[in-house]
């Protein structure tokens, strides 16, 4: 048996350790052979492909980015389409796909899977917003470097005695905002998921700095505060819907500076949480992963993605993968916010 491999979307400390742990498992146990799409859906739709011998695999477990390249190419549209797909299957031989990505990826996986192509998911995201899985792969990377780079910002923040505002990932979700935010000590962690206004930010902020600490502000990039105009309408948006420069805490910081006197700066981190190696256990969960997914090749589970569900891994129908985002609970936040201020 032959299986394409493809990573897709935006990359993610991990996805390396999945495809070996799919390619070791499935040379050793099952005799099969692997080839990797290029650039995820890209290399599907044009049928461009390079062969991953066991020897491609050798050591990378701990190697970040994807040796096989990314894109957010949507397979159904630049002369795309499952009967293309399945013509270059059938030219190159090969019999099944496994299709590492996020919601878009999973959302295409399922289109092409009801169109009758085989397909089995791994998901991939450093937000940690899919609701089907536990957690993903990249979340614990970035965790680790956020807080790596807000402890920084802390100490130079204290020399100067200014606030300080660290702009994390999270689009839609705040779980690197809280997880980076609790292990650093924030005074306040704002998140898409919770309303903040700016009055009761600049208060968290006065308190820390009347007790002579530097304040630390942790905020995820998708977060708005009440009453304030989103930045994503001052500045245009990508094609994504995102700000195109700057963020929301190039935004708080003069509103803060302004209402409380605190000389702030804001950082936005932005891609150095997706880059560079893998923790250790972001590589565990990956090798688990795609180990896994061989066997739901192996046992034509088509149309299911494999999942952390405890400590163990399982597998959920595309259905469910995609029903859901996994935001954060109010109780995290309400356990978190004790500490603020
Ligand atoms: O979905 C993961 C994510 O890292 C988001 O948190 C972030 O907004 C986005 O990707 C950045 O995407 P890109 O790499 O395309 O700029």
């Amino acid at each position: 048996m032959k299986i394409g491999i493809l990573t897709s979307g935006g990359d993610c400390p991990g996805l390396n350790a999945v495809i070996r742990g799919s390619v070791l498992k499935g040379i050793a146990i099952h005799g099969q052979e692997f080839v990797g799409f290029r650039d995820g859906w890209r290399g599907v739709v044009e049928g461009d492909v390079i062969d991953i011998p066991r020897t491609m695999v050798r050591g990378i477990a701990k190697q970040g980015g994807t040796i096989l390249g990314t894109s957010r190419t949507n397979p159904f549209e630049n002369g795309g389409g499952p009967e293309v797909i399945k013509a270059h299957m059938e030219r190159l031989g090969i019999d099944a796909i496994i299709a590492i990505g996020g919601e878009g990826t999973l959302a295409a996986a399922k289109r092409l899977t009801d169109a009758g192509l085989k397909i089995v998911g791994v998901p991939k995201t450093v937000d940690n917003d899919l609701d089907a899985t536990d957690y993903t792969f990249g979340f614990d990377t970035a965790v680790q470097i956020a807080t790596e780079a807000i402890d920084r910002l802390r100490t130079t923040g204290e020399s100067h005695h200014r606030c300080m505002i660290a702009e994390v990932m999270g689009r839609h979700v705040g779980w690197i905002a809280l997880h980076a935010g609790m292990a650093a000590g924030a005074h306040a962690i704002l998140i898409p998921e919770q309303k903040a206004s700016i009055e009761q930010i600049t208060e968290w902020v006065q308190e820390a700095h009347d007790r002579g600490r530097a304040p630390l502000v942790v905020v995820a990039e998708g977060f708005v505060p009440e009453h304030m105009e989103s930045p994503h309408s001052e500045r245009g948006l990508d094609t994504f819907g995102r700000p195109r420069l700057g963020g929301i805490a190039d935004q708080l910081a003069p509103e803060i500076e302004a209402r409380t006197g605190i000389e702030t700066r804001a950082t936005i981190l932005g891609h150095i949480q997706r880059g560079g190696v893998p923790t250790a256990y972001d590589r565990v969960l990956a090798t688990r992963l795609g180990m896994a997914a061989i066997d739901s090749v192996v046992e034509g589970r088509w149309g299911t993605m494999v999942a952390l569900k405890g400590t163990d891994i399982s597998h959920v129908g595309f259905e469910e993968a995609l029903g859901k985002l996994k935001t954060v609970p109010q109780h995290r936040y309400d356990e978190a916010s004790v500490l603020f201020g």
